[in-house]
């Protein structure tokens, strides 16, 4: 595990970025799989990505994407939905093929087999080259909130009373944020053969320094990163405020 250490939130989202974008020129073919939230939306709008794009056109035809979760009962139209951010925030401002753009369905009649077969469009895209992750203040990953099995794949989840209130910021009122969400699986995301994770804020300093300094457990989801063996965690002075140990560089 590696930290870059960077001074602010621009910081971040320039880092996350560039990462991407060197991705995207250097392989024929790339499945990236992103996050949502509030953390990523700088590293979507940086001058790497759409910025990037409106000046250089580098091309994402040979991109799929995979996104990590979505809230159940929502659909793609709904401006809560992750589909819709995604669309507004990233995908309709590059060439990506529609068709290439995977996020589970909400509104699936059978949420099961929606999760089924969104482990299986994983499978054929040959799995996920690099994973971009926020992390929730209760140390969840994609919506796997603690306690969650390390084995889990794609399922359908409860969102926490934290998860819930930390989101209801998008939403007019907390009752309106869903109680469940699909959201791919730990076993799922352990696979991905690069993961970046960003944190940016003191409000992240206290589960980042948690997840750095305590031991893996299912308590603290993040914590099983540390046995990946490429994970970058790109973190800001604020969300690193309680952390002085081993894997920083840079900074
Ligand atoms: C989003 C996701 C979540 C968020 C996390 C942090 O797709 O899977 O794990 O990354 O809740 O959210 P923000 O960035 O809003 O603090």
């Amino acid at each position: 595990m590696k930290i870059i250490k960077v001074h602010d939130y621009a910081e971040v989202s320039l880092n996350a970025g560039e990462m991407i974008l060197e991705k995207v020129k250097q392989q024929s073919k790339l499945v990236i799989g992103l996050a949502t939230g509030g953390t990523p939306i700088g590293t979507y709008q940086c001058q790497c990505l759409i910025e990037d794009f409106k000046r250089n056109q580098t091309s994402y035809k040979h991109v799929h994407t995979i996104n990590l979760d979505e809230y159940v009962g929502l659909n793609v139209e709904d401006r809560h939905s992750y589909a819709y951010y995604m669309r507004t925030r990233l995908f309709n401002h590059l060439d990506l093929p529609h068709e290439q753009t995977h996020i589970p369905n909400g509104v699936a009649s059978d949420l099961v087999k929606e999760c089924h077969r969104y482990e299986s469009v994983i499978t054929s895209l040959g799995g996920v080259d690099l994973q971009l992750l926020g992390i929730g203040e209760n140390g969840h990953i994609g919506f796997n909130e603690p306690g969650t099995s390390f084995l889990s794949k794609t399922s359908v989840v409860e969102l926490s009373p934290l998860t819930r209130k930390a989101n209801a910021r998008y939403f007019n009122s907390l009752d309106e944020v869903p109680s469940h969400a699909i959201s791919m699986g730990i076993s799922t995301i352990m696979q991905c053969r690069q993961i970046i994770l960003l944190a940016s804020g003191e409000k992240k300093a206290k589960i980042l320094q948690q997840l750095l300094s305590g031991q893996v457990s299912e308590q603290v989801p993040a914590s099983i990163l540390k046995k990946h063996h490429d994970v970058t965690i790109i973190a800001d002075q604020a969300a690193l405020e309680n952390y002085h140990g081993d894997y920083l560089v840079g900074f």
